[in-house]
C-alpha cells in the first residue's frame, strides 16, 4: 500500500523543502487547502481520511507588526486551524483516521534568555509565547493512539530562508551587524535537517514525542553574525539598533532582540544526527 502523506502549509518555505524530501523517498504528498482548515470538520476530515501521515505547518507569519488584526490571524491560522484538524480526525472512523501526525511548533515556546531542553516549563508569557503553548495544547484532545510529533523548530537558516535572504546584501555591502547588543541567544538549524527530522519522525514508530529542533552548537546572536561574516570574508561591523527594528515592527522586534537558548536533547537521545551541527558547517553548505 502506498504511503500518502497531507500536508497543511504547504506552500511555505519549510512545507516545499519537507514535502520535496519525503516525495523523493516515495511517498504520495499532497497539500490541504487553506480555506478548508477554516470550514467544516466533515470537509477537512474527507481530505484526510486515509492518510498514513498529516503534517501541519499552517501558520500566518509571526515577523510582523502585532496589531490586533494581525496578531489574530497569527493566533487563528495555527490554533484555531489545529483544533479544526483535531475535530475533523476524531469525526472520522478510527480505521480512516491519519496513523501519525508531525506538527510545527517553535521555540519561541520558552522564556527568552535561558536555556532549555525539552523538560523546561519555563515558558515565554509574552504574546508569542501564549500562541505557540495553544497551538501545542490545541493537540491535547487528538486521539490517544494517534501516536503525535512535535517539533519546537528554531531559525531555519537555508538558501531559500528569509534569515539568510535578508542578511546577505547587507554582510555582502559590509553593512550588515548583529542585532542590538548581540548577547541574546541564535537558536538555529539547517534546512536539509530539518526535512531530516520530519521524514524521521514520518518514518520511525516510537518518533512520537515533543522535540527541540535546533541545532546543538549554542550561540549568540553576534557570533552568528560573525561567522555570517566570516564565510563571506567581509567585516561585520555596524550593529542593527534595536530602536531601528522597533520602529519597524513594533513589539514583534522582541523576536530579534530576545531569544532562548535551546538544546536538542531527545532527539539526541533518539540518536537523531544532525549533517549540520554547528554554525560554521551550516553556513559553509549555504553560502558554498
Ligand atoms: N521557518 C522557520 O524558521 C520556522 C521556525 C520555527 C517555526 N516555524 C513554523 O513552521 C511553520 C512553517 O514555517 P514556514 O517557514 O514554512 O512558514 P511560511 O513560509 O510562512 O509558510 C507557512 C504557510 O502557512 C500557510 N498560511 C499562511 N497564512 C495562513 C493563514 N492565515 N491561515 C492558514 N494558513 C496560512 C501558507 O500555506 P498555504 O498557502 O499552503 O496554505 C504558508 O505558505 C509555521 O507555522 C512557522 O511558524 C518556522
Amino acid at each position: 500500500m502506498s504511503i500518502t502523506i497531507k500536508i497543511t502549509g504547504a506552500s511555505g518555505y519549510l512545507g516545499k523543502i519537507i514535502s520535496g524530501e519525503l516525495h523523493k523517498k516515495g511517498y504520495e504528498v499532497s497539500g490541504i487547502d487553506r480555506e478548508l482548515l477554516y470550514g467544516p470538520a466533515e470537509r477537512i476530515g474527507d481530505t484526510i481520511k486515509n492518510a498514513t501521515v498529516l503534517i501541519n505547518l499552517a501558520g500566518a507569519p509571526v515577523l510582523q507588526r502585532w496589531t490586533a488584526k494581525n496578531k489574530k490571524e497569527i493566533y487563528d491560522s495555527r490554533v484555531l486551524t489545529t483544533e479544526n484538524l483535531v475535530r475533523a480526525i476524531k469525526i472520522l472512523p478510527p480505521g480512516k483516521r491519519p496513523q501519525k501526525v508531525i506538527s510545527a511548533s517553535a521555540v519561541g515556546i520558552y522564556m527568552p534568555g535561558h536555556t532549555h531542553t525539552e523538560i523546561s516549563q519555563n515558558f515565554n508569557t509574552g504574546f508569542l509565547g501564549r500562541v505557540v503553548t495553544h497551538w501545542e495544547a490545541a493537540w491535547n484532545s487528538l486521539p490517544e493512539n494517534i501516536p503525535l510529533t512535535i517539533f519546537r523548530i528554531a531559525v531555519v537558516l537555508g538558501k531559500e530562508s528569509a534569515t539568510i535572504k535578508k542578511m546577505l546584501l547587507p554582510l555582502k555591502s559590509g553593512l550588515g551587524g548583529r542585532i542590538g547588543s548581540g548577547k541574546q541567544p541564535f537558536p538555529f538549524v539547517h534546512e536539509k535537517d530539518v526535512a531530516r527530522a520530519f521524514t524521521w519522525a514520518a518514518e520511525s514508530p516510537g518518533s512520537n514525542g515533543i522535540y527541540n529542533l535546533a541545532a546543538p552548537h549554542l550561540i549568540t546572536n553576534a557570533e552568528f553574525t560573525r561567522a555570517f561574516a566570516k564565510t563571506l570574508h567581509r567585516p561585520a561591523i555596524l550593529p542593527v539598533p534595536t530602536l531601528a527594528l522597533r520602529m519597524l515592527f513594533g513589539k514583534a522586534a522582541t523576536m530579534l532582540t530576545e531569544s532562548p537558548a535551546v538544546i536538542p536533547d531527545a532527539l539526541k537521545a533518539k540518536d537523531f544526527h544532525f549533517q549540520y551541527p554547528t554554525i560554521e558547517t551550516t553556513l559553509q553548505e549555504i553560502l558554498k
